[in-house]
């Protein structure tokens, strides 16, 4: 009986998610569906039995994936070869006329600007989305695309056995830019474009984080050994029929088109109204829409020869220049940043244009008041092209570089072959003080909770902290002297900055801040030496021999430890407690011998992989998803409320990251 009702709510729920994400015309409310779901939802986790991939829960998300297997293209994903202009178009069109001999029908279709996903079917079901890969092997992400709401999981009775659909997976608009905010507001960190945040959001390994984030698809290709497409645009119909979602042909996403004139029409329509599509394009392809022809035309061997992608130029456009102003970063290089007149471009407003040091002020020639052409490119930070020369003003002057440091007003020094003027004022300068402090606390390095940025300019602007070791050295009192710290706040900061004496060694090795070592340069330096006394007495040549450590890094490495108050900040924060030496604590221990572990949510102390690490060094065994034989469910922050509920349904026991860490004895 349950099983029957299983099936039931799957099949009406996949139907109202299709009315809902396809067709765009719902008939139950969010709340109705959102009963039908968890009534489904409740009754799968009686039934373990009847789990399905495909079953419309699923979408949720939820399963962590270790590594994604990399799988064989049945089809090979052949590219787009590019045009950039109407000459180009005009020859492609005569080359494929002369080869199939009649007048052409083409389809003209918008290129969208994200990943492409390869959804194979069997039985009417989705059994794999791969990614394009080299081409030849892709990675199965099927776990990550079965979250995607738009994209069909089972396929109507009509729709073949076999099939493969090819399409984009992308962000609209209001879907990056809601990502990007969140992204902002936890960690500071941005996508630079849609695309970069598709193909990220791809390869997570919780696909509970990917079901939050909205991606959206389209389909382009159709590929099956059972079915006659008669034309490219004639397979996109059919297969919205049964429930892909394909370009929108009432909003002209694509169009057939018979003469080299309609083609150029369209792409010069597209050219100024991309901005109004929800999505971002970054181009349209032309095809030949016969598939019989298409096959008279073959392939080269990277792309097909009838058909071919025409890239938009990017947006430009001309706006004033105020003035320019210089950041100082935590390392006390200076970075001149053009404050403009705003100015909208790309769908968003413009205010600064980076530019990198005073070799690109000079390159450009800038003056005071110079109009400057601008463009944002895939990049998020627009830059400046160029001067628009004829509008300069009577009698303006070049923008000179700074000779001393906007805040502290010490002279700027440029080392020979470096691009970057720097102050040398690493002791007292404030916004270097603040910046390597902020850089400490961040939520990558030693993610010290109570303290954000604003704390950090309180405690430099009181005179209270100026360097990490500081931040130790601060009584109860001390923090009430700050704004919006009560009993509470106070507790919790302190217990902050002791948990942080639990951080690893790498973490710390990161945090100190010495120029170009980032985590992945501090993590090969921590396992390579293994501790901060191997690593400050290595020399230059003996750095050069670990993996990725080229000479720039090892000279920076080199001058930081030959500062003798680096070294004695060191040798403070080791007394304090900190780690400087690697962990390599129970690497063979057994104390979790016999004991499964399903792994979800984000951890403070661990990245993923490091989390599974620890778990297997200590003799655990890693789970992809809860069930009866599962002993611990490993929770980090945001864990997924299905995943509880299911460990809870199954017995399975929740266990914290300070519990696991009490449990592995160790003193991240
Ligand atoms: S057709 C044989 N149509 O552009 C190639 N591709 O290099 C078939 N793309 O990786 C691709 N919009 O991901 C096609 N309307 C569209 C497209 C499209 C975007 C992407 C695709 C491919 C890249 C071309």
């Amino acid at each position: 009986m349950s099983l029957d009702r299983i099936q039931a709510l799957r099949k009406s729920l996949h139907d109202h998610n299709f009315r809902y994400y396809v067709s765009d015309n719902p008939i139950i409310s969010d709340f109705e569906f959102d009963k039908l779901l968890f009534e489904l939802s409740e009754l799968e986790q009686k039934n373990p039995d009847a789990f399905d991939p495909n079953s419309p829960t699923q979408r949720v998300g939820g399963e962590i994936v270790k590594s994604f297997d990399s799988v064989v293209h049945r089809r090979p994903m052949l590219s787009l070869s590019n045009s950039y202009n109407q000459d180009e178009i005009t020859a492609f069109i005569k080359r494929c006329q002369s080869v199939s001999g009649e007048e052409l029908d083409l389809s003209v279709e918008l290129k969208y600007d994200g990943v492409a996903i390869s959804l194979c079917y069997e039985n009417r079901k989705l059994i794999r989305a791969v990614t394009r890969g080299d081409g030849v092997n892709g990675d199965d992400v099927s776990v990550n695309i079965r979250t995607i709401k738009n994209i069909p999981l089972i396929l109507p009775n009509v729709a073949p056995n076999e099939l493969e659909v090819r399409g984009e997976v992308y962000f609209t608009s209001d879907a990056f830019e809601d990502l990007n905010k969140k992204r902002f507001d936890s960690d500071g960190a941005k996508f630079a474009n849609p695309r970069n945040a598709a193909s990220g959001t791809l390869k997570l390994q919780d696909s509970f984080e990917v079901a939050t984030r909205r991606l959206s698809a389209l389909m382009y290709s159709v590929y099956s050994d059972e079915f006659d497409f008669k034309t490219h645009i004639e397979s996109l119909r059919l297969i919205s029929e049964w429930g892909f979602p394909v370009p929108n042909q009432e909003s002209g996403w694509i169009r057939s088109c018979k003469s080299v004139d309609d083609i150029f029409q369209y792409l010069s329509f597209w050219d100024t109204e991309r901005h109004s599509l929800p999505f971002a394009i970054d181009g349209a392809v032309i095809k030949v829409n016969s598939i019989l022809i298409q096959e008279k035309i073959g392939f080269t061997a990277k792309s097909p020869r009838w058909a071919i992608a025409y890239k938009f130029n990017s947006e430009k456009v001309l706006t004033r220049l105020r003035e320019v102003k210089y950041q100082i970063g935590r390392t006390g290089a200076i970075t001149p940043v053009a404050v403009l007149d705003p100015v909208w471009i790309s769908g968003t407003v413009v205010r600064r244009a980076s530019i990198h040091n005073a070799d690109q002020i000079a390159k450009l020639n800038l003056h005071e008041g110079d109009s400057v052409w601008i463009e944002k490119g895939g990049e998020i930070i627009p830059k400046i092209l160029e001067v628009e020369i004829s509008k300069r003003l009577i009698g303006s002057n070049p923008i000179k570089f700074i000779l001393n440091c906007p805040d502290c007003h010490s002279l700027l020094e440029r080392k020979e072959g470096d691009a970057q003027h720097y102050c040398l004022n690493m002791d007292t300068c404030k916004p270097q003080i603040k910046g390597r402090l902020n850089h400490f606390i961040h939520r990558k390095a030693m993610n010290i909770d109570g303290v954000g940025t604003e704390t950090i300019d309180q405690l430099v602007e009181i005179g209270l902290v100026h360097k990490p070791s500081n931040l130790y050295e601060l009584d109860e009192e001390d923090w009430f002297k700050l704004d919006k710290f009560r009993d509470k706040s106070v507790k919790n900061v302190l217990a902050g900055i002791e948990k942080s004496k639990m951080v690893s060694f790498e973490r710390v090795l990161f945090s100190i801040g010495i120029r170009h070592v980032g985590s992945t340069v501090a993590k090969k330096l921590s396992k390579h030496f293994g501790s901060i006394d191997s690593l400050i007495n290595a020399s230059e040549s003996e750095l050069l021999d670990v993996e990725d450590i080229g000479p720039m890094i090892a000279k920076s490495l080199r001058s930081y430890f030959s500062n003798q108050s680096y070294l004695l900040e060191i040798e403070k924060l080791r007394a304090i407690g900190l780690n400087f030496k690697s962990e390599v604590i129970n690497k063979s221990g057994n104390k979790l011998v016999g004991f499964s572990f399903v792994i979800s949510g984000v951890f403070e102390f661990f990245s993923r992989d490091e989390i599974k690490k620890s778990v297997e060094d200590n003799g655990g065994k890693i789970v992809s998803s809860v069930s009866s034989k599962t002993d611990y469910l490993l929770m980090g922050s945001g864990v997924g409320p299905s995943k509880i509920k299911k460990a809870d349904l199954h017995g399975v026991k929740r266990l914290t990251e300070n519990e696991f860490l009490r449990w592995i004895g160790s003193s991240k």
